[in-house]
């Protein structure tokens, strides 16, 4: 399945989705990387990678849905059957993610439906939880709110600091997000109705 990444920085998802995707028993192929920041780091790692990059800035889009609808164009260029979102740092319009609607997953830094939205681990820690993680969900209007494709726990552990924790958390996000794109390019992960559904069998 030819599959796009959306990022606005760092990119070590992304880079993580690449490295899997190399493989070619792998069932998505990394087509393009977008970012809406230009300076993102991300896509100097992509492009080092040989993967196409493109530029889609909010400041050149008069409104969020003209931006949205330039990003539409630049994944039909890329023919993109799915959309990974990878710190992508916008909220997108309903009429896009319903467009892209059962094809567009998103990774979040905390273990859903906690923590939505930003600073999760900053958040997890001033809640004293000692269990925290990450979450790969299908994309709904409803920022943090699709069904769940994954998720994976950390430990919070004594003396730990945002850094720390985030560190932690975000080496567990990359084989997550391998995982939960692999089961959705397989079709073993599909959304119907509103939820997850997993293929059984095989
Ligand atoms: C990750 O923690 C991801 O869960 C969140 O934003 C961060 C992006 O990091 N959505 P990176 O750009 O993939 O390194």
């Amino acid at each position: 399945k030819r599959t796009v990444v959306l990022i606005s920085g760092r990119g070590s998802n992304m880079t993580a989705l690449i490295e899997a995707a190399s493989d070619p028993d792998y069932p998505a192929e990394i087509v393009g990387v977008i970012s809406d920041k230009a300076d993102a780091h991300g896509l100097r790692v992509a492009a080092a990678r040989g993967i196409p990059t493109q530029t889609i800035a909010r400041s050149d889009h008069a409104s969020k849905a003209d931006h949205d609808k330039a990003i539409d164009a630049a994944l039909a260029g890329f023919k993109a059957d799915i959309v990974a979102l990878a710190g992508y740092m916008r909220l997108l319009t309903t009429s896009f993610v319903e467009k892209w609607s059962g094809r567009m997953i998103n990774i979040h830094p905390a273990l859903l439906p906690a923590f939505k939205g930003l600073d999760t681990h900053k958040r997890a820690l001033e809640a004293g939880i000692k269990v925290h993680g990450c979450t790969v969900h299908f994309v709904t209007p409803e920022m943090d709110d699709g069904p769940i494709i994954a998720q994976a726990a950390v430990p919070v552990l004594v003396g730990d600091d945002e850094a720390t924790l985030a560190a932690r958390v975000l080496k567990a996000e990359h084989p997550l997000y391998v995982l939960a794109l692999k089961l959705l390019a397989e079709n073993k992960v599909t959304m119907a109705g509103g939820k997850v559904c997993f293929a059984t069998g095989n």
